[in-house]
Formats: structure tokens, sequence, C-alpha cells
């Protein structure tokens, strides 16, 4: 008899245990194209200059390490806001926003998540089929129920614009509705500006609230064009969610930085959103953690080093594009049976393949290359060292 006899067995995280599977393989020419991260062609997550060099500033200067506020730095708030909305809208905005330095991109979602629960009168939180994996998860810990709105064509492997229009319409009225702000994960599939627009007159209508999860800002096309769905939904005045997070952009990984924006559209209610938002983030983690907030303060408040950024996010950028334009060309080189011209168009680092779970599996067990069941790859993965070797072995199973 043991204390923990009602402790039943939790199903491993499929994404993070393929990785545990992949770090056991022996093969030396595994490859892993499952894991959520950026690599260079060398097959390394690199650390950005400007990133040492904010840490050698914030070593040298750093005077005290106090707690911060529960919301976290106020000028952290003003600049990550700014680099959101743009600095004319969050100016604008400003006393209708509240907030939040918070760990990760998934912390900003937990919190929001609590907030809703506890707040607002809904309890149905949508997400689109399919969805970063851990959404569900997040929502349904804090008590929310979820539910799936249409987005992607399995067929053209490609975004169901009418089919997400016409579900999205019929979603009830203060129900939260997830919106991937760019680099849709897993599909790669985002929306123009226009459709942006046309989503943020159906929710004003139909009167459900956006969040807007904005993970890859700057991996899609620039960092200001990756912004259209924030600043669309914000600029209209609707109330809206954001949650930021620099963990892929700044490489910013395991220090956990991220933003909750929660603009009000009304300055009326502000501060008691604000009051019951600290109240979930005193009882979750008290106060977030400086280190990663620091490093983005130093960046984003030194106008070289936002340049010198901006020129790093592009070279990530371009590595991607580059890579979806490589991996395309080879195949097609290689005279793979099906068509793949569709991974140029899917933006950031992930792409449905429309392969099986069939395929995914085979690619493990015979290959060594390991891609999550969905059929998602990250783009990223795909190196000059690698490319040869996985296209013959797509080739191999595909014909
Ligand atoms: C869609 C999406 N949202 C949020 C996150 C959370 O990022 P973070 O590592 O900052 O918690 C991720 C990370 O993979 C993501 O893909």
């Amino acid at each position: 008899m043991s204390y923990f006899d009602s402790v039943s067995l939790a199903p491993a995280d499929p994404i993070l245990s393929l990785t545990e599977a992949f770090k056991a393989d022996a093969n030396p020419d595994k490859i892993n194209l499952s894991v959520g991260v950026f690599v260079d062609d060398n097959g390394v997550t690199p650390v950005l200059d400007t990133v040492k060099e904010a840490e050698t500033r914030l070593l040298t200067n750093s005077k005290t390490k106090s707690y911060l506020p529960i919301t976290g730095s106020p000028e952290y708030a003003r600049l990550t806001q700014n680099l959101c909305f743009g600095s004319e809208l969050a100016k604008q905005l400003r006393d209708q926003t509240v907030s939040l330095q918070t760990p990760g991109g998934t912390g900003a979602l937990r919190v929001a998540a609590d907030f809703i629960a506890k707040n607002l009168d809904t309890k149905t939180v949508w997400l689109s089929n399919p969805t970063w994996a851990n959404h569900g998860g997040i929502f349904g810990s804090a008590g929310l129920q979820t539910e799936s709105y249409t987005y992607f064509d399995n067929a053209s492997l490609s975004l169901d614009y009418a089919a997400f229009i016409d579900a999205i319409s019929k979603i009830p009225a203060g129900d939260v509705v997830v919106l991937h702000g760019c680099c849709h994960n897993p599909t790669g599939a985002d929306l123009e500006p226009e459709q942006w627009e046309e989503v943020a007159k159906i929710a004003a209508s139909k009167g459900w609230i956006p969040l807007v999860d904005f993970a890859y800002q700057g991996f899609g096309i620039d960092i200001d064009t990756d912004a259209a769905a924030a600043r669309i939904i914000a600029k209209s005045g609707l109330p809206v969610f954001v949650c930021q997070s620099f963990s892929k952009n700044l490489g910013l990984y395991q220090d956990r930085v991220g933003a909750l924006h929660v603009v009000t559209g009304d300055s009326a209610a502000t501060e008691k959103v604000a009051s019951q938002l600290k109240v979930s983030v005193r009882t979750n983690y008290s106060n977030p953690p400086a280190h990663g907030g620091g490093i983005v303060t130093t960046i984003l408040s030194d106008e070289t080093l936002t340049a010198k950024w901006h020129q790093e996010v592009a070279a990530m950028r371009g590595r991607i594009a580059g890579v979806r334009q490589q991996f395309v060309d080879a195949l097609k080189a290689a005279g793979v049976s099906r068509d793949f011209s569709f991974l140029i168009k899917q933006k950031g680092m992930f792409s449905f393949t429309g392969l099986t779970k069939e395929q995914a599996m085979e690619l493990r067990e015979k290959h060594a290359i390991y891609i999550v069941n969905s059929g998602r790859i990250n783009v990223a993965g795909i190196t000059s060292a690698n490319l040869e070797r996985l296209v013959a072995s797509l080739k191999s199973i595909i014909g």
C-alpha cells in the first residue's frame, strides 16, 4: 500500500516522447523533424548575438535580484505592447490595455485561461482544428471546455477559408476564440490581412472574444506584417487577449519570456481586469522571472540592438524559407510522385506534409527520421547534411 495508489500514469506528451525516442536512437544518421525549436544549418539552436550583448550589459549593470512587481516590469510592458501593436496603436490603446510579463507564451495562455474561467460568463474556448498540442491541456486545466472550429483542408493541405468563416460565424456570443497570430502551428497556413479584417468584423457582429496566440512574430513575413491579426483586431475596438512569446524570435526558449496583453476595449473595465489578472498571477507563480524580460527590455529599448535583432530574425526566417524551397526542389528532382509545392506557401517552422500516421511510423522505424504522427514537420530541422537522405527516404516510401 502506498500513499500514491490513487495516482494513475499520465499519458506521455506525444511530441516530447518522440524527442526521447530520437535521443535513444543509435543510428548516426538519424534526423529529428519533430521538435518545436529553430535550428541553424549545423543543427544548432543558437544564442542570438543581440541576446549575448544584452546579457553582458545586464550582468554589468544589475543592482538587485529583488522581486519584480506581480505584473512584471512596466518598461517591458510598454516595449512589448509597442512591438505587438506598433507604437502608434499601442499608445492609443494604452489606457485600455493591461500587460503582464509572463513565463513564456505558455504562462500568458495559462493566466488568460484562469482569468477567463474565473471572471467571464463563458466556460467555452474554441480552438482551430488542428492546433498546437498544448492548447487543449492549458484551457482544460483552468476548468474550461474546448471546442474546435474548421481551419484546414486536408485534401489541398491549405487553409479552408470558406469553412473557417462559416465555422466562426456560428460561435456563440461571449465565448473565447483562439486564433494563431501568424505561422499557424501545426499547419503553417496563415490568413492574409484582408481576411483578418473579415474575422474582426465577424467577432464584432457575433460578440465572441478573440484570443491571439502570437508565438512566432517575425518568422512569417516580417515583424510588422506578422502582427496583422493582433493589430487589426485591437484597432477595431474589440476586446482581445494577445499571448506573446519570445521563445522563438529571440531564441529565449529556456528563459521563459512572454507577455499577456489584454485590450479591454473599455477604459472603465481596465482597472478591474488588471486586479483579477494580478490575483491569477499571485496564486500561480507570484511574480515573473526577471532575466529573460531584462534581455527583451535591453534589446527593445536600444535602437541599434533592435535593428540588429530585426536582422537576426530576418536571417532565421530566410533560412526557413530557403529550406522550404530547397526541400521542394529536391523532392521534384528526385522524381517523387506527389507535388509538395504547397510547402513553399506555408509560413513559419511547421508544415503539414500530408504524410499519414503509417508513413510517419515507417520513416521513424526504417529510416530513423522523426516526424509527428499527424504528418507535421519542423522545416528548420532540414539541413544541408540531411536533405539528401531525407528526400531519398521519402521517395522510398511515397514512390
Ligand atoms: C502556438 C504556440 N503557442 C504558444 C507556444 C508557447 O511558447 P513558450 O515556449 O513561450 O511557452 C508555442 C510553443 O511552441 C506555440 O507553438
